[in-house]
C-alpha cells in the first residue's frame, strides 16, 4: 500500500509518494526567492496553485492511481505558517476524499529519518542545518522515544545566515551554495567564532562579514571565511555529542547538507573516530515530500491513528515535542 507525503513548509512544495520505505516517486516544485528573501502569502499561493497538479505528476512517475493510496502525511511543522497550512488543507481534502489515514509529521524527524534510511543508519548523531534550524540531536527513550537536541542556534539557522550574506553580496541566486561557488581559492581572515558547549550563534559572524565586504575586503575571501568558520563551528559542537552520547554513527541532514564543503569537513570527524558517516543525496536533503511520506507510513505500521484535532499546523513544531515510532 502506497503513502503519499506533502511538504510545504517553505519554499519547495514536495510530493513523495513511498511504498515499504521505498521512494516511487519525489516531485518538487520551487517558489522562485526574490530579492526581499520569502514573502509567506505569495509563497502559499504558489502551493495552493500548483499542489494539484503536483499530486498527479508524482501519481504518473509512481504508476499509480489517486485510489492506490492508502495514507497521506503532511509536514505539521516547523514552518511558515500560511505555507504549512496549504499541505495541511490539500492532506485532509486528500484523506477525506480517499477515506484514508492522515499523519502529520514534524519537518524536521522527516530530514534525519530519511537520511537514517538512504545511509543505513540506525542510532546516529544527527548535525541537522537548513535554512531555519541548526541543531545537534540523537534518539532517546525517555520520557518518550524522540530526538532530543543536544545543541542547536541562538539565533538564525545556518541557512538563512549564508542566504542573508550572499543578498548582502548581490550574488545571483542568493544562495549558500553560491556564497561556496565565490568562496573556492579564498584566503582566511579572523571572524567571530561562537561556540558556547553545544549551542552556537550566527548573527555576530554574519555583522562582521558584511562589514568586511564594505571595508574593502575581496568578497572571495570575506565568503571563504564566513563558511569555513560557520562550519567549524559546527563541527566542533558535533564532536562535543558525539562523545557525550558514544554513539558510533553521524548523520549530516537538511538543505545545508547539499554543501560539498561541511560534506567533507563533518566526514572528517566521522573518520577521526572511526564510526559510520552518512549523508543523503542531494534530492533528499532538500525539502522534500518522500520524507514525509516515509515517516507517515511508519506511524501507519505502527498503528497509532492520530486524532483529527491533532492534524493541525504549529509553526514552531519542535522536534523535541514530537514522538518518533
Ligand atoms: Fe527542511
Amino acid at each position: 500500500m502506497a503513502v503519499l507525503g506533502i511538504e510545504s513548509s517553505a519554499h519547495t512544495l514536495g510530493i513523495g509518494i513511498v511504498e515499504n520505505g521505498k521512494v516511487l516517486a519525489n516531485e518538487r516544485m520551487m517558489y522562485k526567492i526574490t530579492d526581499k528573501g520569502i514573502i509567506p502569502s505569495k509563497v502559499a499561493d504558489f502551493h495552493a496553485g500548483n499542489v494539484r497538479e503536483a499530486v498527479h505528476s508524482a501519481l504518473r512517475h509512481a504508476s499509480l492511481r489517486l485510489s492506490d493510496i492508502g495514507a497521506i502525511g503532511y509536514t505539521k511543522g516547523p514552518g511558515i505558517g500560511a505555507c504549512l497550512q496549504v499541505g495541511n488543507v490539500a492532506a485532509l481534502s486528500l484523506a477525506q476524499r480517499l477515506r484514508v489515514p492522515v499523519f502529520p509529521v514534524n519537518h524536521a524527524v522527516a530530514h534525519i529519518e530519511i537520511t537514517k534510511a538512504m545511509a543505513g543508519l540506525a542510532d546516529p548523531v544527527a548535525l541537522y542545518v537548513s535554512g531555519g534550524n541548526s541543531q545537534i540531536l540523537a534518539l532517546v527513550g525517555e520520557p518518550f522515544r524522540h530526538y532530543h537536541i543536544y545543541g542547536e542556534t541562538f539565533d538564525i539557522g545556518v541557512g538563512n545566515m549564508l542566504d542573508s550574506f550572499a543578498r548582502s553580496a548581490k550574488l545571483n541566486p542568493a544562495w549558500g551554495s553560491t556564497v561556496a561557488m565565490v568562496a573556492k581559492g579564498g584566503k582566511y581572515l579572523e571572524m567571530p567564532y561562537t561556540v558556547k558547549g553545544m549551542d552556537f550563534t550566527f548573527t555576530g559572524l554574519l555583522t562582521n562579514a558584511t562589514a568586511l565586504l564594505g571595508g574593502g575586503k575581496t568578497l572571495q575571501d570575506v565568503a571563504y571565511s564566513l563558511q569555513e568558520t560557520a562550519f567549524s563551528m559546527l563541527c566542533e559542537a558535533t564532536e562535543r555529542a558525539l562523545f557525550l552520547t558514544k554513539k558510533r554513527e553521524l548523520a549530516l541532514c537538511g538543505g545545508v547538507a547539499q554543501s560539498a564543503r561541511l560534506q567533507e569537513m563533518i566526514g572528517s570527524i566521522a573518520k577521526a573516530h572511526r564510526i559510520k558517516f552518512g549523508v543523503a543525496k542531494n534530492e533528499f536533503n532538500a525539502d522534500n515530500g518522500a520524507m514525509i511520506a516515509i515517516v507517515a507510513e511508519r506511524m501507519f505500521e505502527s498503528g497509532r491513528a492520530v486524532p483529527l484535532s491533532e492534524c493541525t499546523v504549529n509553526q514552531r513544531y519542535r522536534i523535541d515535542s514530537s514522538v518518533v515510532v
